[in-house]
């Protein structure tokens, strides 16, 4: 993707940031997909939310590096293209609005760039790229939903 488009992407997701939750059916854009690829989609976020509790707990625990692996594996690049090898139902990334479609690859860039930060053992770095990959689980979630 060209900067072009990613700095609209990053100042809505600032905005988004500063409003208030605003998450209820009426708001969201309900994204239609087979039940296969909604599952798959679901799994993957799992994975994202202990994502984060690893970076938690690795920080906690004074041992960033711990938490390189499992972040690069699932908030970063390394999460993309995960379905590929499932049936074309079950791969939920061909479902995805084009906008949805890009906060997601913004989302998976910002966890590498956690990844990196983690690896670094750079505090600063880690607590701006830990804020910059959950503005987009925020952006994506009051924007979208599947039901
Ligand atoms: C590109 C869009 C997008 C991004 C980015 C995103 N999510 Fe999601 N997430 C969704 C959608 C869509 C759902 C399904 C909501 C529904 O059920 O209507 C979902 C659901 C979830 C769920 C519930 C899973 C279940 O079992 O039902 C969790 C937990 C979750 N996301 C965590 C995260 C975390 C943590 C991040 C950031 C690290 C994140 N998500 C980033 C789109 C996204």
């Amino acid at each position: 993707m060209s900067f072009s488009l990613l700095r609209p992407i990053a100042a809505a997701l600032t905005f988004l940031c500063l409003l208030p939750a605003q998450a209820d059916e009426t708001v969201r854009i309900k994204v239609e997909m087979p039940p296969a690829a909604a599952s798959a989609l679901r799994e993957e976020m799992l994975m994202k939310l202990q994502a984060i509790y690893q970076v938690e707990a690795a920080l906690a625990a004074g041992k960033p590096a711990d938490a390189v692996e499992f972040v690069e594996r699932h908030l970063g690049m390394g999460a993309m293209g995960q379905h590929a090898t499932l049936p074309l139902e079950a791969r939920p990334g061909r479902y995805l609005p084009e906008t949805m479609h890009a906060i997601g690859r913004q989302s998976h860039r910002h966890g590498s760039e956690l990844s990196a930060a983690l690896k670094a053992d750079d505090r600063p770095r880690i607590d701006a790229a830990l804020r910059d990959v959950t503005a987009t689980c925020i952006a994506c979630h009051s924007s979208y939903r599947l039901h």
